[in-house]
């Protein structure tokens, strides 16, 4: 050995949010894991999701196929039907598992779910907990998880490397409080969330950033799409750059929500027939249209014909949030903007979300289980989150591994991380402005000429496997693989359509 801290486990799974955390509790107690996280379970995307969970629990009006058939065409039919045709039929069994943890959706007196309308969908099929489902949920799952005598939770834990050998993975080398560490373990679960701060407005959990992707790019996982980001059409305009931009739900929208230009006037009808509730990227172009024939940096959300009381009780952390920004919802028009939102791309994985690397996983919005398409349908993240995670403790169970044998092995990677005095700041303004919702490839081709470059400059090195790399190098070590690849694969789309 090499002196650093070894640890052992079954299964390693990196991330905490919905999609780790349900992973988790879906494997048998019978097995040792581990649960590692960069932030706290409180800190991310899925504890933040407002809206809800897509799933066709009344038979009354909806059915798997409704659910089914509108998730391919929000995707513009370039979704993978195998995996969408799971996704809609396990979604009942998941929301009861997820009951049975103890989670309670919103219902009427008669017990009859309340469902939540978003944009594409046909029908109201969102279960929702208020406007902080995701909040309501994870504390559900986070209690489980504490409680779990097998699982060992560990967070601030920072992921440099996967230890792979030969295509096959056997366990994660981090950072744990400045001391670099080794978990092996027979499976690793890559559950690390999307890209969000890539760009400098996003509505994601600070710390998101794409970081566990290119872990996995790096150790030689493939990827698939990894140009479709999705831009959530409503978040809260602020001229502001810090930190987490905040979402005004699609649900409003679901509730009548009129979308207003500048000069008030309502414009969705230019654009398409579905008007506020069409398709998230179509909503987002048509306002990026709007501002840009203004040229304003924003448009308006307006729920001024909905009482007030309604609103503070059917969205009380938006109508509290827009209280200390100066709006009373009933009365003022909100100011919104399109920010980046989700990562349609990712870890590519098969129906049991196994990635091309042996023993090694990836499940919620790192993977790509292909359920999107190019435009995710509004709540379709966490119910692949759950959907995919409970097929993955399935597939894990049943499975042989001789990773046991690993534990031996040395793993040398090393990086070379660009000396440069950017910040991630920089980095993040060239995602804002080549990699948004409009892309031109000549910009593109530039963008891609100064990333080549920058990674060519001289290099300070780390050994990964020796050292505990600052979280902030490796932050922009990652970035920059990723914004790589990213606006690589934006470009081939414009060769592929012959548009250059
Ligand atoms: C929202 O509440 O608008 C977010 C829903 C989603 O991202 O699917």
């Amino acid at each position: 050995g090499d002196g650093l801290e070894t640890y052992e486990t079954d299964v390693v799974i990196i991330g905490a949010g919905i999609a780790g955390l349900y992973t988790a509790l879906m494997l048998p107690k019978t097995m040792r894991i581990w649960i590692v996280s960069k932030a706290d379970a409180r800190e991310t995307n899925s504890y933040l999701a407002q809206g809800g969970i897509a799933a066709a629990m009344i038979k009354a009006y909806d059915s798997p196929i409704m659910h089914y058939e509108d998730t391919l065409k929000s995707g513009h039919y370039t979704n993978n039907p195998l995996s969408v045709k799971i996704l809609v039929e396990e979604a009942e069994t998941n929301i009861h598992q997820l009951e049975a943890f103890g989670v309670h959706f919103d219902q009427d007196i008669k017990g009859q779910y309340l469902m939540g309308m978003e944009g594409a969908h046909r029908v109201a099929r969102i279960l929702r907990i208020g406007d902080h489902t995701g909040k309501s949920v994870m504390e559900v799952l986070i209690e489980r998880v504490k409680a779990a005598q097998n699982i060992h939770w560990v967070d601030a834990f920072f992921g440099t490397a996967l230890l792979v050998a030969e295509k096959k993975c056997f366990g994660v080398q981090g950072n744990l409080n400045r001391q670099c560490m080794r978990i092996f373990s027979k499976w690793t679960v890559l559950a690390t969330g999307g890209i969000g701060h890539l760009y400098s407005y996003t509505s994601n959990a600070m710390g998101i950033d794409g970081s566990g992707i290119a872990m996995a790019m790096r150790a030689g996982a493939q990827t698939a799409h990894i140009n479709l980001t999705q831009f959530h059409p409503t978040v809260f305009y602020t001229p502001n750059l810090e930190g987490r931009q905040f979402l005004i739900s699609e649900a409003v929208r679901g509730e009548g929500a009129i979308l207003r230009n500048q000069s008030g006037e309502r414009f969705m009808m230019k654009y398409d027939e579905r008007m506020e509730l069409a398709p998230r990227d179509v909503v987002s172009a048509a306002i990026e249209s709007e501002m840009a024939l203004q040229s304003e940096p924003f448009v308006y959300l307006d729920v001024t014909h909905l009482s007030k009381s309604f609103l503070m009780n059917r969205f009380p952390v938006i109508y509290e949030f827009c209280s200390t920004q100066g709006i009373s919802m009933e009365k003022d028009w909100i100011p919104v903007a399109p920010r980046l939102h989700y990562f349609m791309g990712g870890i590519k994985t098969d129906l049991v979300g196994k990635t091309s690397l042996d023993a090694l996983f990836a499940v919620g919005e790192c993977a790509h289980t292909g359920v999107h398409g190019m435009n995710r349908l509004a709540s379709n993240s966490l119910l692949e989150a759950v959907v995919f995670g409970r097929r993955i403790a399935k597939a894990i169970e049943i499975m042989d591994t001789d990773n046991e044998s690993q534990v031996e092995r040395a793993l040398s990677e090393t990086i070379e991380i660009p000396e440069f005095d950017l910040s991630q700041a920089v980095l993040q303004g060239w995602m804002d402005t080549y990699m948004g919702i409009n892309r031109d490839p000549v910009k593109l081709k530039k963008c891609y000429n100064q990333i080549c470059e920058l990674i060519q400059r001289p290099r300070e090195t780390h050994r990964v496997d020796s050292e505990a790399i600052s979280i902030e190098t490796m932050s922009i070590y990652n970035a920059l693989i990723m914004m790589k690849a990213m606006v690589y694969d934006a470009l081939k789309e414009f060769d592929h359509n012959d548009k250059i």
